[in-house]
C-alpha cells in the first residue's frame, strides 16, 4: 500500500460488514481483497453502476468473488495468480514430509515431555514413491518437479489443456481412476470444484496406507470421510491446509494424531507477500491503460 500512496494514490484501509460493503465500495476506483472478503451477488448489486471498475484478489483463488456476475456489471475481476505459487507449493512439500515421517505429532508429544522413538520410527521416505497431483497448473506443476527432484515419479490429470513440456520419465498424464490407483500420495492443487474429489467414493479407489495433502481448497475434501478412512487405516495420513469451515475448522480431523495441519498458511511467506505486493501495484497502475 505504501507503493500505491507513493504514486499518489488515496489509499483506504478498512474492515467493512458485509451489508454495508457494497454500498461502501460505490466511492472507490479499485477494491483490493484477501481471502477473507466476500463479494457476492449482493455487494456488486449495491456496488454496480458506479465509480468501482476493479475487485482485485491478493491472491490466487477467486472463489470468494461472484467473478461472471461482476464482469456482466462492468467490473473487472483480476488475481494475483504468480506470485504464491511456490509458497503453497512449499508448504505442500512440507505437509508431505511431516505425513510421512509422524514430524507433527512427534513434535507435539515431545512438547508433552514424551519421548515417543519408538512409535515415531515407522516412517517412509519419499523417493522411489508415486504423487498423484490434481490440479496440474502453476502449483502442481512446482510440487510435481519439488517432487521429481526427491526422486518420485509424478502422476497427473488432463482435464482441458495439457500443459506443454513437463511429461518426461518421472512424469506422466494418466486417467483419474490410473492416478487414484497408483499413487501412494495425492496430493490437491485444484481449484474446488461442484464436488470433493476426495471422497468415500475416491478413498475406495486409492491404495491402501494412502497420504492425502490438501492446499487448495477445503470442498474438494469430504472431511466426514476423510475421517473415517483414517481412523480406518485405509488412508494412513494427512496433510492439510484448507478447511471447508475456515477459523472453525473440524477439530476431530485437525486433532487426529495422523493429520499434520496448518491454519491455510500457504501464501504466507515474506517473499510470496513482497510479491503478491508488486503484482497489486503493477495491476493497479497499469489498469485501463
Ligand atoms: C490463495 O488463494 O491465494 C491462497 O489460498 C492463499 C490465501 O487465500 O490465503
Amino acid at each position: 500500500m505504501a507503493q500505491l500512496r507513493q504514486d499518489g494514490y488515496e489509499v483506504v484501509e478498512q474492515f467493512y460488514e458485509p451489508d454495508a460493503l457494497g454500498a461502501a465500495l460505490r466511492d472507490f476506483d479499485a477494491v483490493i481483497i484477501r481471502s477473507a472478503t466476500k463479494i457476492k451477488e449482493p455487494q456488486i448489486d449495491a456496488a454496480k453502476d458506479s465509480r468501482l471498475k476493479l475487485i482485485i484478489r491478493a491472491g490466487v483463488g477467486v472463489d470468494n468473488i461472484a467473478v461472471k456476475y461482476a464482469e456482466a456489471a462492468g467490473i473487472t475481476v483480476r488475481n494475483t495468480p504468480r506470485a504464491s505459487s511456490n509458497a503453497v507449493a512449499e508448504l505442500a512439500m512440507a505437509l508431505l514430509f511431516s505425513c510421512a515421517r509422524n514430524i507433527s505429532i512427534a513434535g507435539h508429544t515431545m512438547r508433552e515431555g514424551k519421548w515417543e522413538k519408538k512409535a515415531y520410527s515407522k516412517g517412509f521416505e519419499l523417493a522411489g514413491k508415486t504423487l498423484g497431483v490434481i490440479g496440474y497448473g502453476r502449483i502442481g506443476q512446482l510440487v510435481g518437479a519439488k517432487a521429481q527432484a526427491l526422486g518420485m515419479r509424478v502422476l497427473s490429470v488432463v482435464h482441458r489443456n495439457k500443459p506443454e513440456g513437463v511429461e518426461s520419465e518421472s512424469m506422466r498424464f494418466v486417467s483419474m481412476d490410473e492416478l487414484l490407483a497408483q499413487s501412494d500420495v495425492i496430493c490437491l492443487c485444484a481449484p474446488a470444484g461442484e464436488k470433493p474429489l476426495v471422497d468415500a467414493q475416491s478413498i475406495e479407489k486409492m491404495r491402501d496406507g494412502v497420504v492425502i495433502i490438501n492446499v487448495s481448497r477445503g470442498a474438494n475434501v469430504d472431511e466426514g470421510a476423510l475421517l473415517e478412512a483414517l481412523n480406518a487405516g485405509k488412508v494412513r495420513a494427512a496433510g492439510l491446509d484448507v478447511w471447508l469451515s475456515e477459523k472453525d475448522p473440524n477439530w476431530a480431523l485437525a486433532q487426529h494424531p495422523a493429520v499434520s495441519c496448518t491454519p491455510h498458511i500457504g501464501a504466507g511467506t515474506k517473499e510470496a507477500q513482497k510479491r503478491i505486493g508488486a503484482e497489486l501495484v503493477d495491476i493497479v497502475e497499469h489498469f485501463g491503460t
